[in-house]
């Protein structure tokens, strides 16, 4: 077996740094962290270039935020046609790469999107939600990009309607839906509810087999990833796991395919946390680009020794030679 391994969208995280970094280690496509359609439309700057997409990187759906059927087109039709990026940015970004899909944020637990009826408030919302997945699958469809969704099991136990949800999608349009199984309520607490899954892959395969589904949470081994697999997936999206490990993607590839796994050294880990750190200074700069790194190395610190006090003392770092010296040992 050989399922499509992706990258989960994770803000502050799935930049075009880190799609690069998972690229590299064997995964097969990837999502932008959330773009907000009302920013978009808005033409705001900051966005643009959550929505750059570089050349390096392997198949990136960009995914929006909102709840405006007709705003959600626009996005769609403003970041495949490039259309994002400012003027004055224009001669320094010549190259726009079209995104193999447009990913419609049904998921988000946080209050902040889902207090104004965006992410998962938008499970408690079907027929809007289904409007939303129609108007953005036209402008997917006029431009050859796959339309998609990811969802969550349902607003909380008593009201998981996802087997229900995500055929509804396929129906309005939807070629692929991802499912983070846990309802919004749960948000992170451990433990996913991958029984529901099953029931949505039946659902999908009885009544909208062209939709392909996507099973995620909590995959942090290959063992996980199999066991997600068993209930009847067509693909696997993994997002924190990969945050200190990219190599879980080539890890479950070889697992498959019962190969010997691979197993980063610290100097692997040492090494790839130097690189995404220069490459995030690259485009931040050294002020804005230490700052972020901080919180992003801190995960590939855990596989190292004397963890804590790694962590610590990068925290002071100022400058990207003083940090990658420290990271360095
Ligand atoms: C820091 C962080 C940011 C996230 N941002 C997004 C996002 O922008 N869009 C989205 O659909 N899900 C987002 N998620 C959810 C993840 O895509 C994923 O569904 C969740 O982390 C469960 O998968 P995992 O257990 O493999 O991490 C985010 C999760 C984390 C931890």
């Amino acid at each position: 077996m050989n399922p499509k391994l992706f990258l989960a969208p994770m803000a502050g995280y799935s930049d075009t740094v880190f799609r690069q970094i998972c690229g590299s280690c064997g995964c097969d496509e990837t999502v932008s962290e959330m773009i907000s359609a009302a920013a978009l439309h808005y033409k705001d700057e900051k966005t643009a270039i959550l929505a750059r997409i570089e050349p390096e990187e392997p198949p990136v759906s960009l995914q929006i935020f909102g709840h405006d059927p007709s705003m959600m087109a626009e996005a769609a039709e403003i970041l495949i046609t490039g259309a994002y990026v400012p003027e004055k940015d224009r001669e320094r970004f010549p190259k726009i790469i079209k995104p193999i899909g447009i990913d419609i944020n049904m998921g988000c637990p946080v209050k902040k999107i889902s207090g104004s009826g965006d992410g998962s408030a938008l499970m408690q919302n079907p027929s809007l939600a289904g409007k939303i997945m129609e108007s953005v699958a036209d402008v997917c469809r006029k431009h050859n990009v796959r339309p998609s969704a990811k969802i969550r099991l349902g607003w909380n136990k008593n009201t998981i309607n996802a087997p229900e949800f995500a055929l509804m999608l396929a129906q309005s349009g939807a070629e692929q839906v991802t499912l983070h199984c846990r309802t919004k309520e749960e948000l992170y607490t451990p433990g996913i509810h991958p029984e529901y899954l099953a029931k949505t892959a039946e659902k999908l395969r009885k009544y909208a087999p062209g939709c392909t589904l996507i099973g995620n949470g909590d995959i942090a081994s290959c063992e996980d990833a199999q066991t997600m697999l068993n209930y009847g997936c067509d693909g696997l999206m993994i997002g924190r796991a990969a945050l200190g490990n990219p190599w879980i993607f080539r890890q479950i590839r070889e697992a498959a395919a019962g190969e010997p796994i691979f197993t980063p050294t610290p100097d692997d880990l040492r090494n790839m946390a130097a690189h995404m750190v220069h490459e995030i200074v690259l485009r931040k700069g050294e002020y804005a680009g230490i700052r972020e790194s901080r919180g992003r190395a801190a995960h590939f610190c855990k596989g190292l020794p004397h963890s804590a006090s790694l962590r610590d003392q990068l925290n002071h770092a100022e400058s990207e030679e003083e940090f990658i010296r420290i990271l360095m040992g």
